[in-house]
């Protein structure tokens, strides 16, 4: 299932790639004025660091289902690199976007961006990688969809701590009342993965349990990275692992397929996995009894609160005009994270519907 999902993810980045090259990246058909051709609809210009992540394919999917009728959205794969992304902005404001949604490649390159929008009054609405606060803060028409990096870390945490709890007698393999784990964090430098992995572990010790890291890799939120090196970490630490903490659910998805080859899941073989996202593949593993549990990153409502800032923005509306989205003080909308266990499994489904 999972495989099958990766194969259609890669084969929509090669046909991107395609209409890339042919100079037509959007995912509507966009033209040089700036308008749709139904109606006049008005253009975004809206970048996605890599088609090919498996929860950005989610959020991508409900950009592309908010904008239906709505903008004309020219959608591009930045395929991981900060200086294509940039190039496409270029390409982008050339066309006529009226408004920007970037989900940029490195944070670090929010002012870079906003250096190019500002100029012209083009409004930027940063989505997943959020920007540092102070350059938000620079530019008025600047803003950001996504979540609290650090919720989903004490959530995490306290997911942790509570299968912990209530297993400690299977778990905790060498009896010594600790929780040695891997942990596969994510992207350095990435608000999420910096925050899950310091809110998960300050959490599960809040709570009162002695944590022991193993081993730590990035994982760079690939599901392809995790197994390589939940292959290796077996290798090296095998029994005394006992717990796997992954920061997304690509790369928990990536650590139980290589647990499977090394027999665990059957029979009194186990071992405790979590993620984030709840995605659906990952879902399934939860239903299987292979998870945990995971942490609803809400897809949808990301995607969709993208969009609807962006269409006021591209129409010179407040951001807000007829949405149920509110800003922060740093001027971000952000969506909350929820717990998903095989008790709770419905609450998944219905946000990656
Ligand atoms: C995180 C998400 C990861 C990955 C990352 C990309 O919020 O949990 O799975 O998609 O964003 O920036
Ligand atoms: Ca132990």
């Amino acid at each position: 299932m999972f495989k099958k999902k990766k194969g259609l993810i890669l084969s929509l980045t090669v046909a991107s790639s395609i209409l890339l090259a042919t100079g037509c990246s959007s995912s509507t058909s966009g033209s040089d004025s700036g308008k749709g051709k139904d109606g006049d609809l008005p253009a975004v210009g809206a970048t996605i660091y890599k088609f090919d992540d498996n929860f950005m394919s989610y959020v991508r999917r409900a950009m592309d289902t908010a904008a239906k009728g709505k903008v004309n959205l020219m959608l591009n794969d930045s395929q991981n690199d900060q200086s294509k992304q940039i190039e496409q902005v270029d390409t982008l404001i050339a066309k006529g976007a009226k408004s920007l949604a970037i989900n940029l490649v490195d944070p670090k390159a929010a002012q870079t961006i906003i250096d190019k929008a500002k100029p012209k009054s083009i409004p930027v609405i940063f989505f997943n990688k959020e920007p540092d606060a102070s350059v938000l803060k620079g530019y008025d028409k600047a803003y950001y969809v996504g979540t609290t990096s650090s919720e989903s870390g004490v959530l995490q945490g306290e997911l942790i701590a509570k299968a912990w709890e209530a297993n400690k007698d299977k778990y905790d393999k060498n009896k010594d009342g600790k929780i040695q784990y891997v942990l596969l964090k994510g992207e350095p430098g990435h608000p999420d993965a910096e925050a899950r992995t310091k809110f998960a572990i300050s959490t599960v010790k809040e709570k009162g349990i002695d944590v022991e890291e193993l081993a730590m890799d990035t994982g760079m939120w690939d599901a392809t990275k995790a197994t390589e090196k939940m292959d290796a970490w077996l290798a090296k630490y095998n029994d005394k692992i006992e717990f796997v903490i992954a920061n997304n659910d690509g790369m928990a998805l990536g650590a139980i397929a290589s647990l499977e080859k090394a027999g665990y899941f059957t029979g009194d073989k186990f071992m405790p996995v979590v993620g984030v996202d709840a995605i659906p593949e990952a879902l399934e593993m939860i239903e299987k009894g292979k998870m945990v549990g995971s942490v609803l990153n809400d897809a949808k409502n990301q995607g969709k609160a993208t969009i609807d800032l962006a269409a006021n923005a591209a129409k010179s509306k407040d951001v807000l005009d007829g949405t149920e989205w509110k800003l922060d003080d740093s001027k971000a909308v952000r969506v909350p994270y929820i717990i998903v266990t095989k008790d709770n499994i419905q609450v998944g489904r219905d946000a990656y519907k």
